[in-house]
């Protein structure tokens, strides 16, 4: 299959990029990507002799019919969006620009293209989407079921509820093969450090004050971001054409619990190599990392949803989708990762990530 992936040089994208390139043998893959303070092309294979890079904005009719008829496109992978719930609170008009009218505009491309003559058939549209769209649980409340009614909070939230109901009408009214996974919050390797994650641990290891918002109570169902393009290929290749397929970890947690426990882990790692206590001199003593020390309570995020979990039943029974590995293991090998590839995260967090940051944090 040639496929385009839009948002590749993001998170989830460019996991998904590899993941991708190790399962299908053959085929082009055409990362379209923007490449705004999200994108990294650090984070694509430098020289692949089968991926090509474009930059580019979905938004663009005629690029991306160009692109769809170039390399015969056969599939589109739809990451790019603006992803930060705090961005959309500060500025959220940027949101519905990317993510509902780039959804459109990209849509629009597809049946263009799909009326060619000779355009390839079985082509599929397969959109990634967020579980933010169903808004929030309360603690005895089931996981989300995909016929659980949109309840979006956050302008984030609502713009991915917009682009997810124009899959749907474009499937319905044109009859486009499109398919919808909606998914919990992913965790892994080139995940930009603004977001809970990665921050901590950049933080760590610089020895900053680790903020969480409000109590620390709110839950999300952590998803390992391999387990998650793992679940998307499932429904690229056998997904039923109209359908959306939610992808959880099984890993709910409380915010704090998620803190502590890289806390824990990263002191493990010290423990274990001698060498990166030069490499990070500034990271606090093992016995300084105990849970609770370096964390800091910060204002609460305006609207902020308490709890999200999936139910992953539709999946596990129509495309054999489970999450393989455990929060616990997960997060070792995200530790490792970010242990490892200083170089990326240094490399990302620029200037304006620096200015961002102090407005984020000054905000609350
Ligand atoms: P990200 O912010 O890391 O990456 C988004 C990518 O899209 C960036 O590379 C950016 O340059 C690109 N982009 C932005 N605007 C563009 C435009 N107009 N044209 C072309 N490219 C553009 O996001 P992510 O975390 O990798 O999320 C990917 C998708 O998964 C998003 O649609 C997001 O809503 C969804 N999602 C993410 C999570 C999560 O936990 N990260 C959870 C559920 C759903
Ligand atoms: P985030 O990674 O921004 O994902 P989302 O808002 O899409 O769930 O945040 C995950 C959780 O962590 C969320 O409840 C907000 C919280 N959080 C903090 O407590 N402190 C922080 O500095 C950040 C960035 C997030």
């Amino acid at each position: 299959m040639n496929i385009l992936i839009t948002g590749g040089a993001g998170f989830i994208g460019s996991n998904f990029v590899y993941h991708w390139l190790g399962q299908e043998p053959v085929g082009r893959v055409v990362v379209l990507d923007a490449l705004t303070y999200a994108g990294n092309r650090l984070s694509l294979p430098p020289d692949h002799p089968r991926v090509t890079f474009v930059r580019g904005d979905i938004r663009d009719h005629d690029l991306v019919l160009r692109l769809l008829r170039d390399h015969r496109i056969e599939g589109v992978a739809h990451f790019a969006a603006e992803s930060h719930v705090d961005r959309s609170i500060l500025g959220p008009e940027t949101f519905l620009d990317t993510n509902a009218l780039g959804t459109l505009r990209l849509l629009e491309a597809c049946r263009a293209y799909l009326q060619d003559t000779g355009a390839p058939a079985g082509f599929r549209f397969h959109h990634v989407s967020t579980d933010e769209v169903y808004g929030s649980l309360n603690p005895d409340d089931p996981p989300f079921e995909e016929t659980t009614p949109y309840a979006p909070n956050s302008p984030y939230a609502a713009s991915k509820a917009a682009s997810d109901h124009l899959v749907r009408a474009w499937h319905h009214t044109y009859g486009l093969a499109t398919t919808i996974t909606n998914c919990s919050n992913n965790y892994g390797p080139y995940h930009f450090p603004e977001k809970l994650i990665p921050l901590i641990l950049v933080n760590i290891l610089h020895g900053r004050p680790l903020p969480v918002y409000g109590d620390g109570q709110q839950v999300r169902d952590w998803l390992y971001v391999d387990d998650h393009c793992r679940g998307i290929e499932l429904a690229i290749r056998k997904g039923v054409p109209g359908e959306v397929y939610n992808i959880g970890g099984n890993n709910e947690r409380t915010n704090l619990e998620i803190v502590n426990t890289l806390c824990q882990l990263m002191a493990d790692a010290f423990a274990m190599d001698p060498t990166l206590r030069e490499r990070h001199p500034a990271c606090p003593a093992a016995r300084d990392l105990h849970p609770g020390t370096l964390i800091t309570h910060v204002a609460d995020r305006p609207g902020h949803d308490r709890r999200y979990a999936i139910n992953a039943a539709k999946a596990k029974r129509e495309l054999g989708y489970e999450p393989s590995e455990t929060l616990q293991s997960g997060l070792a090998k995200t530790v490792e990762w970010y242990l490892r590839n200083q170089a990326w995260w240094t490399a990302v967090m620029d200037g304006s990530y620096r200015e961002w940051i102090g407005k984020n944090y000054a905000e609350r």
